[in-house]
C-alpha cells in the first residue's frame, strides 16, 4: 500500500489529524495536497495538544518527511508562526518540504475575502476570511506568485510591491483599507528569505520516494462535501479536497494511489452556511455541540450539529473510491438515549436514489433515520471491538451496510492512544 489519501467525508473536522498521526507511523512522507491555514487540525499527545493549520500532522514523527505541495495556498505568517510554536516544543521544521508551484497567501487576499464576504450580504458564505478563495482565483487567473519565487529575492520584491499596488487600487474602489505597500514587500521579503531553505521540486521527490517503495500518505483538508466542484456550492471552500485532487495537488497519477481512508465523525457537523439535512437545532444539537466540543480550531466559531448521514457517506464513497472508513468521535454519543443515523433522503414524498447536484435541493429534502437504542455506556477505554457495547457495535455494523465499506479505524476520545480498529479488512 505504497501511496494512501486521507480524506474528509463530511464538511470538516472529521478528526483527520488524529487519523493521519496515527498512520504517519507506517508513513515517512506525509503530503498536504490542498486548502491552506483554513484548516484547523488538532493531534492531542497525553497532555500536550498540537494544532496545525499548514504543516502536515505527520511532523510530531521525527522520522516523517512533512510536504506541502503544489496543491495547497501558503500564507507565509502563518506558516512560520507554526514553525516557531513547533520548534519551541522540541519539534525540527528543518525537515519540511514546501513545493516552488504552490501559491503564496497575501494580505491583499484576505481584504478581498473580506470584502466578497460583506458584498454577499445576508447570503454570506461564512469563509474563515483567510484569503484562501482569493488566493486560489488568482492561481486560476493567472497572476498568482509560486512559493519559487523567493528564490530570487529581489525580483520576488518586485512582484510583490507591483501586486500589492495592484491590488490596492481594487481594495480602495471597494472601499476597503488599502495596504501599506513598503511594510508589506519588507515583511515578505524577510518571510521569503526564510522560506528558501524548505522550497523543493516536490514532484519529483514524492515520486522518487513512491518508485523507491516508500509508503506516502497524502493528507487532505477540508473535505468532500467543501469540494469546489462537489460540495454544496457556492458554501464550499476554493480547492478540491477529494481524493482526485490530490493528483493535481501533488503532481502524482491516479494509479499511483492504492488506499483511500474517509474520515466520518459518528454525527455531522458544519460550520458556515450552505445545507445541512440532519442537522439538529434542538437540545440534542446542543447536546453534540457541548460534548463533541463543537467549536472551529482556526476561527473559535460554534459548529452546527447533527446526526450522521450515510447518504452523504454513499456519495462520498463514489466521489473519492473510499476503500474505508475511519469512524472518529463515537464517544460523544455515549450518553445518548437514541441515536439517529439518516440511511435516505425524501424530496416532496418521493425517495431519491442519489445525493442531489444542487443546494437548493438539499435544502429541501427531509431525512430518512433509523433509529438505534443508545448504549448508554463509556466507550472512552474501549481499546478492542469486544470492549465497545452492543449499541455501539450495532451502529457500527449499519454503518458498514449503508456505506458498503468498512470502518477500519473507531475514534474514541481524543488523545492518540483513543481508538479501535474495528474492521481488519481482508
Ligand atoms: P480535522 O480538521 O478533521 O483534523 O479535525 P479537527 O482537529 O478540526 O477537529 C476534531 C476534534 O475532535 C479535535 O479537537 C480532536 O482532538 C477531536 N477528536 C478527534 N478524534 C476524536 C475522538 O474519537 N473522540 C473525541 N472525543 N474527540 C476526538
Ligand atoms: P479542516 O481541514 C471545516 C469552511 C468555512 C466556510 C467554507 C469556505 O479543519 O477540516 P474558506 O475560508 O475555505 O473559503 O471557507 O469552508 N471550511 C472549513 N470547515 N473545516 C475546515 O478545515 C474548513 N476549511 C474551510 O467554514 O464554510
Ligand atoms: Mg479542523
Amino acid at each position: 500500500m505504497p501511496v494512501t489519501v486521507v480524506v474528509g467525508a463530511q464538511w470538516g473536522d472529521e478528526g483527520k489529524a488524529k487519523i493521519i498521526d496515527l498512520l504517519a507511523k507506517e508513513h515517512p512522507m506525509v503530503v498536504r495536497y490542498q486548502g491552506g491555514h483554513n484548516a484547523g487540525h488538532t493531534v492531542v499527545v497525553g497532555d500536550e495538544k498540537y494544532a496545525l493549520q499548514l504543516i502536515p500532522s505527520g511532523i510530531l514523527y521525527d522520522a516523517v518527511t512533512p510536504v506541502i505541495a503544489n496543491g495547497v495556498v501558503v500564507d507565509l505568517p502563518t506558516l512560520f508562526s507554526e514553525i516557531d510554536t513547533l520548534s519551541a516544543r522540541g519539534i525540527d521544521c528543518t525537515r519540511l518540504r514546501v513545493s516552488s508551484r504552490a501559491h503564496l497567501i497575501f494580505p491583499w487576499h484576505q481584504s478581498h475575502d473580506a470584502i466578497a464576504e460583506a458584498m454577499r450580504g445576508d447570503d454570506k458564505i461564512g469563509t474563515t476570511l483567510k484569503g484562501i478563495g482569493p488566493a486560489y482565483a488568482d492561481k486560476a487567473r493567472r497572476v498568482g506568485v509560486r512559493a519559487g519565487e523567493v528564490l530570487d529575492p529581489a525580483r520576488f520584491a518586485d512582484t510583490v510591491r507591483t501586486r500589492c499596488t495592484a491590488e490596492n487600487e481594487i481594495i480602495a474602489a471597494a472601499g476597503g483599507e488599502t495596504l501599506d505597500v513598503d511594510e508589506v514587500v519588507a515583511i515578505f521579503a524577510a518571510l521569503g528569505a526564510r522560506l528558501a531553505p524548505h522550497i523543493c521540486d516536490t514532484v519529483n521527490l514524492i515520486h522518487d520516494e513512491v518508485a523507491a517503495g516508500t509508503h506516502v500518505l497524502l493528507e487532505g483538508a477540508q473535505a468532500t462535501f467543501l469540494d469546489l466542484d462537489h460540495g454544496t456550492y457556492p458554501y464550499v471552500t476554493s480547492s478540491n479536497p477529494i481524493a482526485g485532487g490530490a493528483c493535481a495537488g501533488t503532481g502524482l497519477g491516479p494509479r499511483d494511489i492504492d488506499r483511500v481512508v474517509g474520515i466520518t465523525k459518528s454525527y455531522t457537523t458544519r460550520v458556515g452556511a450552505g445545507p445541512f439535512p440532519t442537522e439538529l437545532t434542538d437540545d440534542l444539537g446542543d447536546a453534540l455541540v457541548d460534548i463533541g466540543r463543537e467549536y472551529g480550531t482556526v476561527t473559535g466559531r460554534r459548529r452546527r450539529a447533527g446526526w450522521l448521514d450515510c447518504v452523504m457517506l454513499r456519495h462520498a464513497v463514489r466521489l473519492n473510491s473510499l476503500t474505508e472508513l475511519a469512524l472518529t468521535k463515537l464517544d460523544v454519543l455515549d450518553t445518548f438515549a437514541t441515536v439517529r443515523v439518516c440511511t435516505g433522503y425524501r424530496l416532496d414524498g418521493e425517495e431519491l436514489s442519489g445525493y442531489p447536484d444542487r443546494s437548493d435541493v438539499l435544502e429541501r429534502v427531509e431525512p430518512v433515520y433509523v433509529d438505534l437504542p443508545g448504549w448508554r455506556a463509556d466507550t472512552t477505554g474501549a481499546r478492542r471491538p469486544d470492549d465497545l457495547p452492543a449499541g455501539a457495535r450495532d451502529l457500527l455494523a449499519l454503518v458498514e451496510r449503508e456505506v458498503g465499506v468498512p470502518v477500519r479505524v473507531v475514534g474514541v476520545g481524543a488523545d492518540r492512544d483513543d481508538y479501535v480498529i474495528w474492521n481488519q479488512g481482508a
